[in-house]
Order: structure tokens, then sequence, then C-alpha cells
């Protein structure tokens, strides 16, 4: 990898993505892609080059990738789980329409991509613990059928046109930097700033539903590896199982508390944002990524929970 380009570089997973790439290969070969209206700013805009890269606008993206000759496109333009579900039109416009553009022009320009699949890609028909890699993919909502397309149109690009694609179905990503907007399991970001500001937390998830979630550290260090692992190895591309923590509600609850006795939380369940919940893993198997490319995780609930009260304690207070 020497020129990177990322689509969608001041999200919520592009904008950390940016800088911890910056930090491995150089400021000069990260390009932050963004679209009018979030441009970057701050250190994403002083510490590196940026260019408009809207995937819906495909000249946009062979402009970027012509000017800066990128290599290694992160594309991470997309809406999460529950606003796709109210945008179905612009989640399958942004998620498949902007995808097919990407593709093409990595194919002229042999670039290799990298697109994020999700937990979303599973359905209610999914076995639920321990989801093997490969297994039943059903889902219900229009955020699971775009990553579903999304992984086999990146295999379809790879099998016809040699495109070096290659993806992991994330868990729920948490960090104190950029906040998620309308995932269904933003509400393990959100407990963490009421902890720290002091207030209750209603939580829109039942007690009892069990999801993946990974904090950022580790999805950053997932993506980029797999970018650099040896493709021989590699028997699946797109997209990869990859865990590192599995709670419900009370869990991360119960973690906060050790460490502020006086947090409360009480539930309003959300019945989309359940119903959602439900359909997804409780915990996938992870062992082809263990095996095809060394993939391991470093934190756990509780090393994470240490981390994003200090870092948001800092942050906030
Ligand atoms: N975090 C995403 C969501 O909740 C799932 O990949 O929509």
């Amino acid at each position: 990898m020497k020129n990177i380009l990322i689509i969608g570089s001041t999200g919520q997973i592009g904008s950390e993505l940016a800088m911890h790439l910056r930090s491995l290969y150089g400021n000069e070969h990260v390009v932050a892609g963004y679209i009018t209206g979030a441009e970057p700013k701050g250190e994403l805009l002083e510490s590196g080059p940026s260019a408009i890269a809207d995937v819906v606008n495909a000249q946009s993206i062979a402009d970027a990738v012509k000017k800066y000759n990128i290599d290694t496109i992160y594309n991470l333009a997309a809406l999460l789980s529950v606003v796709a579900e109210s945008k179905p039109r612009l989640a399958w416009k942004i998620g498949i329409d902007g995808l097919w553009n990407i593709l093409e022009i990595a194919h002229e320009n042999k670039c290799a991509v990298f697109t994020p699949s999700s937990i979303g890609s599973f359905g209610v028909d999914t076995p639920h613990d321990m989801t093997p890699q490969d297994t039943v993919q059903r889902p219900r909502t229009i955020y699971g059928v775009s990553k579903v397309t999304t992984e086999l149109l990146s295999d379809w690009f790879f099998h016809k046109y040699g495109v070096d694609t290659r993806s992991v179905r994330f868990p729920g990503i948490i960090s104190y930097v950029t906040p998620p907007g309308g995932g269904t399991t933003d509400y393990a970001v959100d407990i963490y700033y009421y902890a720290v500001r002091g207030e209750r937390f209603t939580c829109p998830i039942k007690a009892g539903t069990r999801m993946d979630m990974m904090y950022m550290p580790d999805a950053l260090h997932a993506a980029q590896m797999l970018m650099e692992a040896d493709p021989t190895r590699l028997k699946h591309r797109n997209g990869f199982n990859i865990a590192a923590m599995s709670f419900d509600p009370e869990m991360i609850y119960k973690a906060i508390k050790a460490h502020k006795p006086e947090f409360e939380m009480v539930y309003d369940v959300d019945p989309l944002k359940q119903s959602i919940a439900e359909s997804w893993p409780d915990m996938m198997d992870d062992t082809c990524a263990r095996q095809e490319w060394d993939w391991e995780h470093k934190f756990g609930l509780e090393d994470m929970t240490t981390d994003m009260l200090d870092k948001l304690t800092k942050k906030l207070l």
C-alpha cells in the first residue's frame, strides 16, 4: 500500500481510520475523501491531503484516484441500520450504486478495495450462537440486504476481473471520538456519554439481547491488517467474521457501574431497534479470520470500559 483514499473520512470509522493510516503510512499517503457538507476539520484537515470523493459521483472518485495515484481505497460510505430503514433508496444508492462506481474505478486503476460488511448481513434464520463464517444470510433490513450485496458484488469483481476486494463483518463499533448516527448498536456508545456526564441512561434495547461489539482500535487494526494480508492465504475475501466481545445492556451497565456506582440505567425499548438487534448474531465465530490473516482482538468489555470512561472524562469534563 502506497497511496490510500478513504471514502467517508469524516464519518464514525473513517475519521479515526484516516488518522490511524496516516500514522502508519505517512500523512501525505492518505487522502481524506469527503462529500460537500461533511468537510474534514481540525487535525484530519491539517495533517494531510483531502479531496471530494462522493460515491454517487463516479467522476469525483476517478479524479481523486488519478490525482493522488491511489492504489488502495477504503470505502466507508454508508447509512447505518436504523436510518437506512427510513431512507432505503438512499441507503441503496450510497451502499450499492456507490460501491459499483468504486469497483469500476478500482478495476480501471488497479486499486485494492476495502468495504465493510456487518453483523447486519445476518438475519433471524442465521444461527445466533457462534455464527459461522459461511451460513444463511437472509437479513430483512435494507442495511443488511445492502451489506450482503456488498459482499457478493465485491466477490464478483474479484472473481471476474481480479479486483483485490476484501472486507470484514464489523460488530457494533464503540469509540469516544466521532459518535455513530442511526445504528442499532449505538446504545453501547451513548451509555458511556451518559455515565460520564452523571446522567441516567434510557436503554432502547432489552436486557438479555446480546450483540457483537468491538472497540475502535481493534476495528482499525482489523481493516489495516486484512488489507496487508498475504493474498495466497485468503480462502475468503468478502467478508470475514471478526469478533472481540459480546454483551447485553446489563453487562455493559455492570461494567460501567464498577467504576461509577451511582450510575443508573432504565429501559424504554425501541421496537425497531429491538427487532433489528434480535435478528443479529449473539456472537460470531471468527476462526477463519484468525486462521487466514492472524486476526486477534485486544480489547474486551472491561479494558474498553476503563479506556472509554477515562478518555470521555478528559473530552467532556
Ligand atoms: N453498527 C451498525 C448498526 O448498528 C451495525 O453494523 O447499524
